[in-house]
């Protein structure tokens, strides 16, 4: 007997420790993605991954719905046609592209956005660790909704 009573208390303690905010979600989540090698990636949206990423965009766009700034609202961007938020005023190159933003578009997009799409405004140089993309399009993909 002597030993229940730590136990329990150890488990008190623990249990508060080990929830989670689901607000702020810190685990990679699998993606639509597949590296240059065929291997299928997650991202971790979380605050020091994909959030952070994030603060590069965030001079430019927001993700909540018709709120453009620079750039159009990033607002349910994954699975959208480029060039269709109403009332922005975008390149041809971005607008005739015909590109349906898929996480996997996306994920090449943004490592150098002027590569894959020649002729975008969007200035942005672009985001060389796959990895970090990676985390940023789970951000983006949990939060855009
Ligand atoms: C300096 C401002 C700027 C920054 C920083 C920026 N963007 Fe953009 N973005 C734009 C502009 C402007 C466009 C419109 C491009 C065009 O019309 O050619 C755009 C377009 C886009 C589009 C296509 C949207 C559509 O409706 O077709 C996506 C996706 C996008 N940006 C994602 C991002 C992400 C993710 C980041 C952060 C890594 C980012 N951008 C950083 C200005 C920016």
């Amino acid at each position: 007997m002597r030993s229940v009573l730590p136990f329990a208390v150890l488990m008190a303690l623990a249990v508060p420790a080990a929830a989670e905010d689901p607000a702020a979600p810190s685990a990679p989540i699998p993606l639509e993605i597949k590296d240059a090698s065929g291997n299928q990636l997650s991202g971790d949206p979380g605050k020091e991954k994909g959030e952070t990423q994030f603060k590069q965009c965030q001079v430019c766009h927001t993700l909540e719905d018709g709120v453009n700034k620079v750039g159009p609202s990033l607002y349910k961007i994954i699975g959208r046609t480029a060039g269709s938020v109403e009332g922005f005023n975008y390149s041809k190159a971005n607008k005739e592209s015909g590109v349906v933003w898929t996480e996997q578009n996306m994920w090449e997009y943004l490592q150098k956005p002027n590569g894959f799409m020649p002729g975008t405004k969007m200035a942005f140089a672009g985001i060389k660790d796959p990895q970090k993309r990676a985390d940023l399009i789970a951000y983006i993909q949990l939060h855009s909704k």
